[in-house]
């Protein structure tokens, strides 16, 4: 008999077009609820993906806390997605600026501080580089134990879009995945050889535009603006929604097929800076540390996504 309580996950996010449609996903389940957002730098910075965090879940009517967390990568320069994201990162006219602030308290001392008090572990879902969850656990590696699992979207098994080898969030900061996929942490990989398979195509994007409420044309215009490099670079026929993947695999895991394998990831200067490496035959003989998505069932998955957007305002 499922739980009829939902299920507080804490969501690290970089908003983010595709962080948006994945706070809005895991909004309007009510098989888990929002108990925390952390804000990282990643598709532009700091200051605006905190703000679009804040204007997402304000605009939505959830009232979880942002904690503001780290401005860049643990050791190399940092790099934004404004490309694909917009100059404030969240090219979204429907949503307005919000008016409330982030909580005073940072987000490092709050996974900190919250992790170690709570009762039962938590998930993680992580839609941005991993900085802040690396800086949590070598600041306090007792909170592993406090760590259900990471489920994010990073790295890649095959091709990579930061660079020919590397996917964004890992590549902006690979020492911080490293620490993650090292730490004894439960992690589930939704990489670019998935997400790549998520495509909003018109079709899909006419179908959210389609909904009879507010939200969903709002979600299908950000997927408007989202379109162009997909189009252009990728020569996909629409956007892709990497992130929304890993609250789709939360809510409906059989929407995924997944092997478990060994991870890391290169963190030497050069070609595959940044690559995700896949042990999936176990020939380094290290432990398996990540269930890694292969294969998408991207009919049910944007059945989900309209079935969740419908239920917004
Ligand atoms: O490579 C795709 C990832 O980078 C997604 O999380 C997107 O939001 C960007 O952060
Ligand atoms: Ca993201």
């Amino acid at each position: 008999m499922p739980s009829l309580t939902p299920k507080p996950i804490l969501f690290d996010c970089d908003p983010g077009i595709d962080d948006a449609f994945a706070i809005a996903m895991a909004y309007a389940s009510t098989s888990i609820s929002i108990e925390a957002v952390t804000t990282t730098y990643g598709n532009v910075g700091l200051d605006n993906t905190t703000n679009n965090a804040l204007r997402v879940l304000e605009w939505l009517g959830c009232d979880a806390p942002v904690y503001v967390g780290v401005p860049g990568a643990l050791l190399t320069e940092t790099v934004d997605a404004s490309g694909y994201h917009g100059v404030s990162g969240l090219e979204a006219p429907g949503i307005p600026e919000p008016t409330r602030k982030p909580e005073a308290l940072g987000a490092i001392p709050f996974l900190v501080d919250h992790l170690r008090s709570v009762d039962e572990p938590r998930t993680i879902v992580a839609t941005g580089p991993l900085t802040n969850l690396a800086m949590a656990l070598q600041l306090a590696p007792d909170i592993a134990d406090k760590i259900e699992q990471v489920v994010f979207m990073g790295g890649s098994t095959d091709f990579g879009n930061d660079s020919p080898a590397a996917e964004f969030n890992m590549m902006s900061d690979p020492h911080a995945a490293q620490i993650v996929l090292t730490s004894g942490v439960a992690t589930v990989m939704f990489g670019l050889n998935v997400t790549h398979q998520v495509i909003a195509t018109p079709a899909r994007i006419d179908a959210l535009r389609s909904i009879t409420n507010s939200a969903g044309p709002v979600f299908a215009d950000m997927l408007d603006f989202f379109s162009a490099i997909y189009i252009e670079r990728y020569g996909f026929d629409g956007p892709v929604l990497h992130d929304p993947c890993t609250v789709a695999w939360l809510l409906q895991p059989e929407l995924f097929a997944t092997e478990n394998m060994r991870v890391d990831v290169d963190t030497a200067q050069g070609l595959s800076y940044g690559r995700s490496v896949h042990d999936r035959w176990g020939i380094a003989g290290l432990t398996q540390n990540c269930e890694v998505a292969m294969n998408a069932d991207v009919d049910g998955f944007f059945e989900l996504l309209s079935d969740l957007i419908g239920r917004l305002k």
